[in-house]
């Protein structure tokens, strides 16, 4: 394994399972020493330590809460011995709710997780940072929801559809830093997060026929792509949306 992640320092939140969890993995394999966050259960996340080796530290932290995120920063640098240079804003939440049954609550927690975290976590990335940083980057997960409208999933698509704008926004504010931002757009992946899709035999099916290669997507798949993205060998790509999803956004049934 090539390792053209070496001498940087990550911080992967939402690290402890799924899309997290491999890229976490993916970045440490590329060299780079890696923050594994999570929130709530220790347990999984010490796994994905356990299987990085020590190059990896487990990091607690809500993304949505302000003094959080800087703690969170704080024991990344010390754990890392210097400041985070690539920064995967991965954590995210999404439950199924019609507008009029939507509770105020959970359109707050959906976008306050999704979008406010990786506001938070974007601003004290850039805070700490040196004027004058040889690479650095910040790789917002978004989703194919970036753009597709999804019912029951307003505050969801909200989110993505924000988060979007939020990095092409701050990749021109950090463009002269040398601060590159740039998002990745799952399509469906085989995560936790779509455990009841994945156990149904007939919701899985119609889902695999809304996607022209015809599968979910792997965790590892999506990770490959954030890992070149973060690399080097990506330094001209900034603001841009690279879809990883079988084709879900090429307009399947439009015929
Ligand atoms: C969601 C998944 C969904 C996929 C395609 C993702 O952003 O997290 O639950 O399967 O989009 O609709």
């Amino acid at each position: 394994m090539s390792q053209r992640l070496g001498g940087r320092r990550a911080l992967v939140t939402g690290a402890a399972s799924g899309i997290g969890r491999a890229t976490a993995v993916r970045l440490a394999a590329d060299g780079a020493a890696v923050g594994v966050n999570y929130v709530g259960d220790r347990t999984p996340a010490a796994d994905v330590v356990a299987t990085i080796g020590p190059r990896a530290t487990a990091i607690e932290a809500d993304v949505a809460q302000e003094a959080a995120v800087q703690a969170m920063f704080e024991r990344a640098e010390e754990a890392m011995g210097g400041p985070i240079d690539l920064l995967v804003n991965n954590a995210g939440v999404e439950a199924p709710y019609e507008l009029t049954d939507m509770p105020l609550e959970e359109w707050q927690r959906v976008l306050s997780v999704n979008l406010t975290g990786p506001f938070l976590c974007s601003r004290e990335l850039v805070r700490r940072l040196p004027d004058q940083v040889g690479h650095a980057a910040i790789v917002n997960v978004s989703s194919v929801h970036e753009v597709i409208p999804w019912p029951s999933f307003s505050h969801y698509c909200a989110s993505k559809g924000g988060l979007k704008l939020f990095g092409q926004t701050i990749a021109r504010e950090l463009a002269p830093r040398g601060i590159r931002v740039v998002q990745v757009a799952p399509g469906a992946i085989l995560t936790p997060i779509n455990q009841q899709l994945i156990e149904d035999p007939e919701k899985r099916r119609e889902q695999e026929e809304q996607i022209p290669l015809g599968r979910l997507g792997e965790p590892e798949e999506i990770a490959s792509a954030i890992a070149w993205l973060s690399s080097p060998e990506a330094e001209y790509v900034t603001g841009a949306t690279l879809f990883v999803d079988g084709g879900m956004t090429l307009y399947p049934r439009f015929v």
